[in-house]
């Protein structure tokens, strides 16, 4: 994690054009939980294009607060969109960024995660991250990490292909479509992966059938789904007694972790950790999820730190 703000690094990416603007979702859940009070220390782990920073923040007043994403396009955004002294901007996974300040003796009283990717992401075609977009198999939130899509879609056996698909995309079709990527590899673009997922049959719901594929690359580019099972407990670790965490999740396996973990600490015994203020989880109005796509899907839960262990 770098502590200080980064210096501004020039990518090959337009950072932030008028196709990309990012929408924060269910904004005014995120405020109604996590509540934020003049000089509360805040940690945004997924700061993103800074929609959910730029409100809380408007309400911590000069509480400190340090923003992490691991996309330097969103860093350079967020370098120029806050100025303050206050705010310490971090790139890196939120894995890493958690167990640094850890090390660091740092508790906050505010902490959220967007999870997923950004508008931005699915928006600007050479991410690589969009059925729609024709672009190259790319698919990383960190460009300076090495391992793309194209290297899963050539590379990888066909049963850990298949493994892949059934795991983080929970396709009924997995093992058909690796032996249909396999057979027609190489396949460099999200065009021409998506037309040889599509040839292995049609998707059962309205949804693209290369949808789930998509997904399931996407999340084992980004190691996803493990940065967000073990960040969890650190996050509460990370918490002052008294303090808030809220997580936005928009789908089914990041839910089910984020809902476990809640779980485990915050039980309704004597020991309990955390208190559960989302009994079910928090989803967007219907006016949102016209207006806002990507709403769609989210679901919020949070949390309450009522003691350290
Ligand atoms: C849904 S967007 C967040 C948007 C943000 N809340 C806003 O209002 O602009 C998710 C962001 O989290 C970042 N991200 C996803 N997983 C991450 C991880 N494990 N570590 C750090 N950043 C991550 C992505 O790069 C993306 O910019």
């Amino acid at each position: 994690m770098q502590k200080s703000t980064p210096k501004k690094q020039n990518t090959t990416d337009e950072p932030l054009g008028e196709s990309g603007e990012h929408i924060p979702v269910l904004m005014e859940q995120v405020l109604q939980y996590l509540d934020p009070k003049p000089g509360d220390n805040y940690l945004d782990l997924t700061a993103g294009y800074g929609g959910h920073a730029e409100q809380i923040l408007g309400r911590t007043l000069n509480g400190p607060a340090v923003l992490v994403d691991r996309d330097i396009n969103a860093i350079n955004y967020l370098q120029d969109k806050f100025k303050s002294d206050n705010v310490t901007l971090s790139h890196g996974d939120f894995l890493g960024s958690t167990k640094e300040l850890i090390d660091q003796n740092q508790s906050f009283d505010l902490i959220l995660a967007d999870l997923g990717v950004s508008s931005p992401h699915l928006n600007i075609a050479s991410r690589g991250f969009s059925i729609n977009n024709n672009g190259p198999l790319d698919m990383r939130m960190n460009q300076s990490q090495k391992l793309t899509a194209d290297m899963i879609v050539n590379s990888y056996s066909q049963s850990d292909l298949a493994k892949v698909i059934l795991q983080y995309g929970e396709e009924p079709k997995a093992f058909k479509i690796a032996r249909h990527i396999v057979q027609n590899r190489p396949l460099h673009t999200t065009k021409d992966l998506a037309a040889v997922i599509a040839s292995a049959g049609p998707s059962k719901s309205k949804v693209h059938p290369a949808t789930r594929v998509f997904q399931a690359l996407r999340i084992e580019v980004n190691d996803e789904l493990r940065q967000i099972e073990q960040a969890i407990p650190l996050w509460i670790q990370l918490l002052k007694p008294g303090g808030r965490l809220a997580i936005i999740s928009f789908h089914s396996l990041e839910d089910r972790l984020v809902k476990n973990a809640f779980a485990e600490y915050g039980s309704d015994t004597y020991d309990a950790i955390i208190k559960i203020l989302t009994k079910k989880p928090v989803v967007g109005d219907p006016d949102e999820i016209v207006s806002n796509p990507r709403a769609r899907s989210a679901k919020l839960r949070a949390v309450f730190k009522i003691k350290t262990k």
